[in-house]
């Protein structure tokens, strides 16, 4: 039986009721997180933490019963308690402004927010991260607050379903003809023998990943540019990667059918994904 977590309480995920006016439901009102565990340990735990303190501050959202003390102890307790401590998991976290009758506009001060969290099993595909996966490019379509984790997932959704239907496992996004990111990671290219991802700003999530990436881009001395690559240039890119916390560091070997490079991950790509697990797994 799968226990999950609702603001304060662990139930059975069958017993977990949420009011048909959550305005999570009714309009995309909250901010989500993904974290990865591995042998009961959150990784990057203060990194999810801010953003979503950044999050909630964004949206105006009350951080009452969403402190990062609270919300790390929920994780851990759900990951014990489901039987995930050994191994792999994921705990996923959302904050919601709360149930109340139906209007744009905020409900009264001192609605509580919803709080709820579930603990998944989580199997890494090792086979597609070491052998590269397909991409396939795709108009940003997205608002322009994207650096949001939002529970407000069109975009993402029809973009992933778009990639899995030709056969990809990721949307390449772009905007103003740039490349911001995935629809579920971020994009890092190499063009000209430089690294090269879209800089932080509106138009891409903070990924907690990516700034792990950048900390070991630097730690390894590769060439770096946080400076978006254009849609044009996809013809010179060498290699792509993309990244996320259930991604890791994902090679990208063709694109709408044409091989990256050679066709295989590249060398900058491997060394990352290397020390990226040495980072993750602590060996
Ligand atoms: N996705 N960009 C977007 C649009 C994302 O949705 C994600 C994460 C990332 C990577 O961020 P991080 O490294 O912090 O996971 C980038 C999560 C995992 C999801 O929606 O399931």
């Amino acid at each position: 039986m799968t226990t999950v977590y609702l603001n304060g309480s662990y139930v059975p995920k069958a017993q977990a009721m949420i009011p048909v006016e959550d305005r999570g439901f009714i309009f995309g009102d909250g901010i989500y997180e993904v974290v990865r565990l591995v042998n009961g340990r959150i990784f990057a735990w203060e990194g999810h933490a801010t953003r979503m303190a950044n999050g909630l501050d964004g949206l105006r959202i009350s951080k009452a019963g969403a402190e990062s003390a609270t919300l790390k102890a929920v994780c851990e307790k759900l990951v014990a308690d489901n039987g995930l401590a050994d191994g792999e998991a994921t705990v996923y976290l959302q904050v919601s402004r709360g149930a109340a009758p139906r209007t744009h506009h905020f409900p009264p001060a001192g609605t509580p927010t919803t709080v709820y969290a579930s603990a998944s099993p989580f199997k890494p595909n090792f086979a597609m991260r070491d052998n590269g996966a397909k991409g396939i490019t795709l108009a940003d379509i997205r608002w322009a607050r994207c650096d949001l984790k939002t529970v407000n997932l069109l975009g993402p959704v029809l973009a992933r379903q778009a990639a899995q239907e030709a056969g990809a496992y990721e949307a390449l996004l772009h905007r103003d003809g740039m490349f911001t990111e995935g629809a579920a990671t971020n994009s890092f290219f190499v063009l000209d023998g430089v690294l090269r991802t879209y800089p932080l700003s509106h138009y891409i999530l903070p990924g907690i990943t990516r700034q792990v990436i950048v900390e070991l881009i630097r730690e390894l001395g590769l060439p770096f540019e946080e400076r978006p690559v254009a849609l044009a240039d996809l013809p010179k890119v060498s290699e792509i990667f993309v990244c996320g916390t259930t991604t890791d560091v994902q090679p990208i070997v063709t694109v709408d059918g044409t091989p990256v490079g050679d066709g295989k991950p590249g060398p900058m790509t491997v060394k990352l994904k290397e020390a990226f697990a040495k980072r993750l797994y602590g060996k």
